[in-house]
């Protein structure tokens, strides 16, 4: 049995003796190696090399001098550069106890799956390592809410959001992964049907350092979440839906202080096609952007795009409005909806092309 075991770091130095030592002594037997692919800033290239200098098993390490797609695509990398087929995902901080590995490694042996999933919630398994009460909370609301957005996929996971598996990956297609972010498994589960399994495990404290989990890897994995269930036109229609009402509520707002229609409506528009911009950017093209160097000759394309739009807009409003006699909300609301779709083929096919 051939396996690779990879591990995303970042900023790990304290834990990496410890884990390799732990890994070496629980794949005794296997033909192994383990792949470090490392986002780090602090000196854990250097720990991982004198872990390696030491260790029984072959030790490799992939530095990322310009990382992309955060921790799940530091997986990725480990997965293209996997020496083995078999490969199994952990975290680098020894809260996914190496120990367990022989487990995984068990059930895939006994066949007929693709991924082994290390689930805390199965079993006798346990999220007792998540530390305060807060992020048990989430972790549980996030679990039931993805397992409702993919009822047929998930059926038998009950843990799509754990960092601890096993995957063959002659399984799965690398090149189509669009990783960003925590929620590595979940993309693997949700873009093709897989033939999964679970073992329990108890998630451990932290051996050292502090998590990286943040509001804002809270809100990426929404945006994953949708994207990867409804496609990108979903994400780009809510945060198009956010915007539209508060421009309309502007307008509102503008109209009620005697503001004349026409300024109400640009001053509206610029507000929101600002405020849009910085979303998608953050939110809905995340994988697309081919660089962040780039980011001014997007937002001069769509800001371009935008005002013109705004330019056709505005008379067909005031024409709507005179002739129909619409209030300048309403009419508001019926172009901006038109706007949203030659809106979402402009953005999609010539700015993040
Ligand atoms: N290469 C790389 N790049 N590694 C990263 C990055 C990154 O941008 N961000 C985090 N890591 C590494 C950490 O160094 C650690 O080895 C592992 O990924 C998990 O990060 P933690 O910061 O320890 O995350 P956590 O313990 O809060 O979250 C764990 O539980 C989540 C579910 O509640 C992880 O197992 C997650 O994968 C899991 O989704
Ligand atoms: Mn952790």
């Amino acid at each position: 049995m051939q396996v690779t075991v990879i591990v995303p770091t970042f900023n790990e130095a304290p834990n990496v003796a410890e884990l390799v030592q732990r890994v070496s002594a629980a794949t005794v037997g296997l033909e192994a190696e383990i792949l470090f692919v490392d986002d780090s800033t602090d000196a854990t290239p250097a720990a991982v090399a004198a872990a390696a200098a030491t260790a029984a098993i072959p030790v490799r390490l992939i530095h990322r001098d310009r990382p992309t797609g955060g921790l799940g695509g530091a997986v990725v990398a480990g997965l293209r550069a996997a020496a083995f087929d078999v490969c199994i995902v952990m975290d680098g901080d020894l809260q996914h106890p190496p120990e367990e590995i022989p487990t995984l490694i068990d059930r895939y042996e006994r066949g007929e799956v693709d991924v082994v999933v290390a689930s805390r919630y199965s079993g006798t398994g346990s999220a007792a390592g998540l530390a305060d009460r807060t992020r048990i909370a989430v972790s549980k609301l996030s679990t039931a809410l993805t397992k409702a957005m993919f009822p047929i996929r998930l059926k038998d996971v009950s843990d799509p959001m754990t960092g601890f598996f096993l995957v063959d990956r002659r399984s799965i297609d690398v090149d189509a992964l669009r990783p960003h972010g925590f929620k590595i498994l979940l993309e693997l589960l949700a873009r093709r049907p897989l033939r999964v399994c679970e073992v329990p495990f108890e998630f451990a404290d932290r051996h050292a350092g502090a998590s990286k989990a943040s509001l804002r890897e809270g809100l990426h994995f929404f945006a994953q979440l949708t994207s990867l269930r409804f496609g990108k036109m979903s994400l780009f229609a809510i945060i198009g839906g956010l915007g539209a009402i508060v421009n309309l509520l502007i307008v509102w707002l503008l109209a009620r202080a005697g503001v004349g229609d026409i300024f109400a409506m640009i001053v509206a528009a610029e507000v929101t096609i600002l405020g849009n911009f910085v979303l998608q950017e953050r939110f809905v093209f995340s994988d697309m952007k081919s660089d962040a160097s780039g980011v001014w000759s997007r937002f001069a394309k769509s800001f371009a795009f935008n005002n013109t739009e705004l330019l056709v807009r505005i008379p067909i409003t005031a024409l709507m409005i005179s002739t129909w006699h619409l209030s300048v909300v309403i009419a508001t609301a019926i172009t901006l909806v038109v706007a949203f779709l030659v809106r979402f083929m402009f953005h999609s096919l010539v700015v993040y092309a």
